[in-house]
């Protein structure tokens, strides 16, 4: 437990796909005018440099974000939301990549509310921190604060789900996306969407990625085909099993084909 650091894989293609869906959702959700509350049962740090020690030991981000980083031809959904992180990397160059908190907090409208979950210590601290130095830029570009529209919280998610559900509005955009550090992840993912309220429209990232349910992904699935020579899955598949290329990068790897 707790030996998952999301600033190892910030920025690589599960990221990608997540991120990218995730900024569809709230697009779909902001149609209607009833505000919504988004949770995030796995925050993570909310923003991760992508010049960090973790972020350049594994490079992953260099077969994710970087790819899309320098496109100006993204059909306009996928331009969405790499105009999302170019708008957090004012200077042009590449050093910033959004968590899902922060995509939550840019796509979301004033008026819907954010309830960020995470575990880590560590990455707690530096998720309150994140959005303290946001809150602070706000104001100096003289936004006003809105308040409690944002709720941080060290907790298990997964508990805290139940007890959100529904919220005021009736309406809410659930994200689940833990590590699969422990066993138990899996039967979570599984149950808790179908144990809340029916009321609520809960949205499950796994269940919304058409590809992953096409290729029919299991929690721990096979590596993506590469071609002969092109990268560890094709090479050795038992090493890349090891380094830990479990459900989430197997989803996003089938839905990329
Ligand atoms: C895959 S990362 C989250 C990445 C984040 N959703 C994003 O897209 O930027 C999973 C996070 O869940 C945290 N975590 C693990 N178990 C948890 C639990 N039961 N409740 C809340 N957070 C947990 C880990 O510390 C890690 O930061």
């Amino acid at each position: 437990m707790f030996s998952y650091r999301h600033a190892y894989h910030a920025g690589n293609h599960a990221d990608v796909l997540k991120h990218f869906v995730q900024v569809q959702l709230h697009q779909y959700m902001n149609q209607k005018d009833t505000a919504y509350t988004y949770i995030d049962t796995h925050s993570g740090a909310g923003v991760y440099a992508l010049d960090s020690a973790q972020a350049v030991k594994s490079g992953e981000y260099l077969e994710g974000i970087a790819r899309l980083w320098e496109r100006d031809d993204l059909p306009a959904p996928l331009a969405d939301y790499v105009k999302l992180v170019r708008a957090m990397n004012p200077s042009g160059r590449l050093r910033y990549y959004p968590g899902s908190p922060y995509v939550a907090e840019q796509v979301a409208r004033p008026e819907d509310r954010l309830r960020l979950f995470e575990l880590h210590p560590a990455d707690t601290r530096l998720l309150v921190e994140n959005f303290r130095k946001l809150e602070a830029h706000k104001a100096e570009q003289g936004e006003r604060s809105r308040g409690r529209r944002i709720l941080i919280e060290h907790a298990d998610g997964f508990q805290a789900l139940k007890s959100l559900l529904p919220p005021p509005s009736r309406r809410a955009l659930v994200l689940i996306d833990p590590p699969y550090e422990v066993k138990l992840d899996y039967k979570h993912v599984r149950d808790r969407p179908r144990r809340s309220p029916r009321t609520v429209p809960v949205r499950h990232l796994r269940g919304l990625v058409p590809g992953a349910a096409a290729h029919g992904v299991a929690p721990v699935c096979r590596p993506p085909e590469a071609p002969a020579g092109q990268g560890m899955a094709a090479r050795d598949p038992d090493a890349w099993r090891r380094r830990g290329r479990t459900a989430r990068a197997c989803t996003a790897a089938a839905c990329s084909s």
